[in-house]
């Protein structure tokens, strides 16, 4: 019994965890595949975003808009789809500003920084002083978009 419902849990984390895709693997590093020379089409921002620092893979949050600005003021808005996933291919000069709007929320990242990887620092063990995953509050109603900035 015990083993069946771990197999159904299994098999529910696998519906976006084992399949390539806009839905697959959230909260792991994209770009470590998704980059020039790896396994898959090359991105240049990549990551998820959830309602907790330290909150599990599969609990992503969508639409959610994360704003990114470029070294030349060039600005994206990449809203989060259903498994929290955020990712482009566009052209961008680093390093580049990044914020986080939900509803009335926004949450900006005090450092620009040098890659796109976002999950490569924001992780569920954090790196290069970031303090967890990419987060901001779930109870905010889902944002309209584009957002306004408020990148200095
Ligand atoms: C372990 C390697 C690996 C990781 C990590 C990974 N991917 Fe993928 N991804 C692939 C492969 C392989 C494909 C299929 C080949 C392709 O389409 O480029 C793929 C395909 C995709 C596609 C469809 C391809 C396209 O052109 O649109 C999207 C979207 C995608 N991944 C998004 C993501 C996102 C977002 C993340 C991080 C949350 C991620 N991937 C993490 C390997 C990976
Ligand atoms: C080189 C490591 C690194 C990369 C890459 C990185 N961050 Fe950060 N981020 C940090 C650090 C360090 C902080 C400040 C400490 C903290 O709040 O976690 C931070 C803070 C943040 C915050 C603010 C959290 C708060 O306090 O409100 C957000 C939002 C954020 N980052 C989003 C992103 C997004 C989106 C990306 C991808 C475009 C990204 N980060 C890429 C290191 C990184």
């Amino acid at each position: 019994m015990l083993r069946l419902r771990m197999l159904g849990l299994l098999a529910i984390g696998c519906l976006s965890a084992c399949q390539t895709g806009p839905l697959m693997t959230p909260g792991d590093d994209c770009n470590g595949c998704h980059r020039a020379g790896g396994s898959a089409r090359a991105f240049t921002v990549s990551g998820t975003v959830f309602s907790r620092a330290d909150a599990v893979f599969s609990a992503g949050l969508d639409a959610t808009d994360v704003v990114i600005t470029d070294a030349d003021g060039r600005q994206l808005d990449l809203p989060s789809n259903a498994a929290g996933n955020f990712y482009t291919d566009a052209p961008l000069r680093f390093p580049i500003a990044a914020e986080v709007w939900r509803g009335n929320s926004v949450r900006h990242m005090e450092p620009r920084v040098e890659t796109g990887a976002c999950s490569s620092c924001h992780e569920e063990l954090p790196k290069n002083g970031a303090e967890g995953r990419v987060f901001i509050d779930a109870h905010e109603p889902p944002s309209p978009t584009p957002r306004p900035t408020v990148v200095p």
